[in-house]
């Protein structure tokens, strides 16, 4: 796996990989990796035109709305890199801030990811898709990806990214991996290893209230009324709810009534903020 920390060996590797006639399957990741990014990348690798595999690592400081949440978010490069390795990634790369965030200008030219980001997560921590939009362009840009995969338990992102590629007409194909989930239903997140005990035994009602919303929607129970009792149940067992709303699955606009769309939710056990989502098909 080649290592590569610098702009110009970036450069150097793409060319290689276009001259070989090889596409180029990116992983964009802030680092600190566990199953979720795993599959991630193995999604990258079952590509069937067989890509080179490049998985970046940036904290990206833009995105952090909380300087607090920015200084603890886990740093493991050692650990990531000989994870990779033993996946046979093909390469991963380590930007240094100064070359993705320089702080010598006054960096004004950012994208604005408009609607998709009013409610949500971008309501709940402004400007945090703006850093995230005008992070994955800039690594967009340098890679120059054929494909780019992405999580679909950051659902949010993960329309902002498809809206953007095809709003900047990007010519690069976004696909969204399933939520890896622990055995009893919690989505893997690099945050979930700051639960205490506790709240890690509660964590997973999060994803089982989730999973009981969407089957009595599909009973035909109406909506405002599932939605209480969920959000009284969850809030009993000690969280504390940022968001849970059905969602347009496109635009993310709240819906009024039952009918097929995506369940989102974040909610908060102590300082940890856990995010979900599910889908809710009615026929
Ligand atoms: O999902 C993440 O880890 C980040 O938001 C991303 C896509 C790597 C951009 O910094």
């Amino acid at each position: 796996m080649e290592i590569i920390r610098d702009l110009n060996q970036l450069s150097n590797w793409r060319q290689a990989q276009a001259k070989a006639g090889r596409n180029v399957a990116f992983v964009p990741t802030m680092g600190n990796l566990h199953n979720g990014h795993l599959d991630l990348v193995k999604a990258a690798q079952s590509r069937a035109d067989q890509p080179s595999v490049l998985v970046s690592i940036f904290v990206n400081p833009m995105q952090f709305n909380d300087i607090n949440d920015l200084a603890r978010y886990p740093r493991t490069e050692s650990d990531d890199i000989a994870q990779l390795t033993r996946l046979n990634v093909d390469a991963v790369f380590l930007p240094k801030e100064a070359d993705l965030t320089p702080k010598s200008d006054a960096f004004t030219i950012r994208i604005d990811p408009g609607e998709l980001a009013a409610h949500w997560e971008g309501a709940a921590r402004p400007g945090h898709f703006t850093g995230m939009a005008t992070i994955v362009t800039k690594l967009f840009h340098l890679v120059q990806p054929q494909v780019a995969v992405f999580g679909e338990k950051d659902y949010q992102q993960l329309q902002i990214v498809r809206r953007m590629v095809r709003d900047l007409n990007m010519p690069i194909e976004i696909v969204g991996v399933p939520t890896a989930r622990a055995e009893d239903g919690l989505a893997l997140s690099s945050r979930n290893r700051f639960l205490e005990e506790d709240q890690r035994r509660t964590a997973p009602l999060l994803h089982a209230t989730l999973v009981d919303i969407a089957h009595q929607l599909r009973l035909g129970k109406p909506l405002d009324s599932v939605l209480e009792t969920a959000r009284t149940r969850l809030t009993s067992a000690g969280f504390k709810l940022d968001y849970l709303a059905l969602c347009h699955p496109d635009t993310l606009d709240p819906l009024r009534t039952a009918e097929s769309g995506i369940l989102l939710a974040a909610a908060r056990l102590g300082a940890i903020r856990l995010l979900d989502n599910q889908p809710v098909v009615i026929e």
